[in-house]
């Protein structure tokens, strides 16, 4: 397996995946939300808001991250993950858990200190995210599901609570992703 980072060369492939992906574990519908969701991700992020890594098998794209940059009021430097997706024929392998320290070690080489994501907390403790209290850092909206708010530190420095608002990218700020 090959891991690299995203360039724009790979924009349909990567488009394509994400909505096969997910109209296969949540049908048609969820597959299009995803692929809209990814295409306005790539279309209105400022490229250095945005990092992408990808696996690739036989120069076949089978796995993809994003992170894209999220601002705390400690004025950190910290991106969130969302979304990912590794072909299904192939899950379950560990592609997924390496595309995504893949993606960690990345950000640690970018000096970036905090990553966040909004997902099953089963999943991502396997990638050292650990659920955080809105008390800590607060979610750009309010949660339907509060124990998906996950985080880690990429700095070695525990999290800090700090108050105030957060804002993600444009293509993010939706509260209905939320
Ligand atoms: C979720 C997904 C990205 C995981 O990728 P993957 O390559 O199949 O996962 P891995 O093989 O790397 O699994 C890593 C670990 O997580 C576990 N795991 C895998 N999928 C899981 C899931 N959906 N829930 C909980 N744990 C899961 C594995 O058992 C494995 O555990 P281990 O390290 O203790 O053996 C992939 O299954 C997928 O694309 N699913 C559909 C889309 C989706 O749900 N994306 C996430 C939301 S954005």
């Amino acid at each position: 397996m090959k891991y690299s980072l995203f360039t724009e060369l790979k924009s349909r492939e990567v488009i394509d995946l994400f909505r096969s992906v997910f109209s296969e574990s949540e049908g048609e519908a969820e597959g299009q939300v995803i692929s809209d969701f990814v295409s306005s991700l790539l279309a209105t992020t400022k490229p250095q808001d945005l990092i992408g890594c990808i696996a690739e098998e036989n120069e076949r794209v089978v796995g993809c991250v994003f992170f894209s940059r999220f601002t705390v009021p400690s004025g950190q430097a910290a991106f969130i993950l969302s979304p990912v997706a590794v072909s299904t024929e192939v899950q379950g392998s560990g592609i997924g858990k390496e595309l995504i320290g893949y993606g960690l070690d990345h950000l640690r080489s970018q000096d970036v200190n905090l990553a966040f994501t909004y997902g099953d907390p089963t999943y991502y403790s396997k990638m050292g995210f650990k659920q955080i209290s809105e008390n800590i850092v607060n979610a750009p909206f309010p949660l339907s599901q509060p124990i998906g708010w996950l985080a880690q530190s990429l700095d070695g420095q525990e999290i800090q609570a700090m108050a105030g608002p957060t804002q993600c990218v444009d293509a993010l700020n939706d509260p209905g992703l939320w």
